[in-house]
C-alpha cells in the first residue's frame, strides 16, 4: 500500500466547512484521511504500491527473482483499477506504471468502475491468466485520488474521501499443488442507479466547451441515502450468495474485507447477515474511503500484521458508482 503523508483530521476539515468530528465519526466511522500533494497523480501512488508489492514478494521468498527489476520483467499483465487516471481517457494509467516499472513484457489496462474496480480487476486478471498458458503473473493495483474530483465545499461528500493505493501480485499455480487463490468471484451491476454517484461534466454527454467559463468544479455528485441503501443490500446479498453457493460456514471464514465506504454500512450488513461485526476488517477511521484502493490497502495491513495465514479463507466485498458491486472468495 501507499498513502500520502499528509493526514487531514475531521477537526481540520471542520475549520473550513460546517461539520464536526462528532458528526463525521458517528455517521461514517471516519477519523482522518490522507491527501496527495499537487504533484502526485494516480500512477505515482500506484507505482509506489507496486514497487512495495514486488519487494515484499522477493523478501518473503514468494518468487525466485532477486530484484524488483527482474521480477517486473516476468509480469504478463498490469491491471489498474482507478477512476482518477493521470490523464483524461488515455493513456491508461496502467501504461504509465508499466513504463516506470520497466515491465516490458506486460499488457496494461485500466478498469474504471469506481469503488468496485479492484474486485473486478482481480477477476479480470485471474481470468486473463487462466485464458493463456503463457501468461503466469499479473499485478493488480487499486489507486484513487478522489480528493481531485471532490467538491471541498460540499460537506455531504468531501468528508468521505481520501487518497491511496494498494497492489497485489497474482501468480498462476497448478491447482493440485497449491489449493488456493481466487476460488470464486461474483460481479454485478445495476445501471438503474447510474445517477446516484456521478461526475457529470467532461465526458461525451456533457463535454467542456471551448471558451466556456468553468464555474462548476468537476466533482462527484451523490445521492448518499440511495447509495447507502444499495450498499447494504448488495453487500449482504453478495456475502450470503458466496457462502451459500460455495458451501461455506461462518466458522470457515477467517475474515471479510469490505470496501471501506462507511462503517455504518458494514455494521448494517453484519446485522442482517447475523455475522459478528468483528469478522469484518475496518480501517476507515484512518484512511476514509479510498475507492479502488480500500480493499488492497486493507489486505496489505492485514498481511503485514500477520493476520492472514496461509490457507485462510477470506471474502472481499464492495460496491461503487454505476452502480456496481462484487466480491471475491480467496484462499490466502
Ligand atoms: O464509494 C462511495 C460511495 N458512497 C457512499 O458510500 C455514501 C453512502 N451514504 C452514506 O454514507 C451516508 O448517506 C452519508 C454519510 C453520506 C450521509 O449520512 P446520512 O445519515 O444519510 O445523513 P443525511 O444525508 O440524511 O443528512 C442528515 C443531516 C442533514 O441535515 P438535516 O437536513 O437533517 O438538517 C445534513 O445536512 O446531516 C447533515 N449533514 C451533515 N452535518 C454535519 C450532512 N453532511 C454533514 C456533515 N456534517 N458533513
Amino acid at each position: 500500500m501507499a498513502v500520502p503523508s499528509r493526514r487531514v483530521t475531521n477537526d481540520e476539515l471542520a475549520k473550513t466547512i460546517d461539520t464536526s468530528d462528532e458528526w463525521i465519526r458517528s455517521h461514517t466511522g471516519i477519523g482522518a484521511r490522507h491527501i496527495a500533494d499537487k504533484d502526485t497523480a494516480a500512477s505515482d501512488l500506484g507505482l509506489a504500491a507496486a514497487r512495495k508489492t514486488l519487494a515484499l514478494a522477493i523478501e518473503r521468498g514468494a518468487v525466485g527473482e532477486k530484484s524488483p527489476e527482474e521480477l517486473a520483467l516476468t509480469l504478463d499483465l498490469i491491471v489498474v483499477g482507478t477512476s482518477t487516471q493521470d490523464y483524461y481517457s488515455h493513456p491508461a494509467t496502467a501504461c504509465l506504471v508499466q513504463r516506470a516499472l520497466g515491465a516490458k513484457n506486460a499488457a496494461a489496462m485500466d478498469i474504471t468502475i469506481a469503488c468496485s474496480s479492484f474486485i473486478y480487476g482481480l477477476e479480470t486478471a485471474a481470468a486473463l491468466l487462466k485464458a493463456d498458458a503463457r501468461r503466469n503473473r499479473a499485478l493488480v493495483i487499486g489507486v484513487d485520488l478522489l480528493s481531485r474530483i471532490t467538491n471541498w465545499e460540499d460537506r455531504a461528500t468531501c468528508i468521505l474521501f481520501g487518497d491511496g493505493a494498494g497492489a497485489v501480485l497474482l501468480e498462476k499455480t497448478a491447482a493440485k499443488t497449491v489449493p488456493g487463490g481466487i476460488l470464486r468471484t461474483i460481479l454485478g451491476a445495476d445501471g438503474s442507479g447510474w445517477e446516484y454517484l456521478i461526475l457529470r461534466r467532461g465526458g461525451s454527454r456533457n463535454p467542456w466547451k471551448k471558451g466556456e467559463v468553468v464555474e462548476e468544479v468537476p466533482a462527484i455528485a451523490m445521492d448518499g441515502r440511495a447509495v447507502y441503501n444499495f450498499a447494504v443490500k448488495v453487500i449482504t446479498e453478495t456475502i450470503a450468495r458466496i457462502m451459500e453457493e460455495e458451501n461455506i460456514a461462518l466458522d470457515d471464514l477467517a475474515l471479510i474485507v469490505p470496501h471501506q465506504a462507511n462503517a455504518r454500512i458494514v455494521q448494517a450488513a453484519a446485522k442482517r447477515l447475523k455475522i459478528p461485526e468483528e469478522l469484518f476488517y475496518l480501517n476507515i477511521e484512518e484512511y476514509a474511503n479510498t475507492s479502488s484502493a480500500s480493499i488492497p490497502i486493507a489486505l496489505d495491513e492485514l498481511n503485514r500484521a500477520g493476520r492472514l495465514k496461509k490457507g485462510d479463507l477470506i471474502i472481499t466485498v464492495g460496491f461503487g458508482a454505476g452502480l456496481t458491486y462484487g466480491g471475491n472468495l480467496i484462499r490466502w
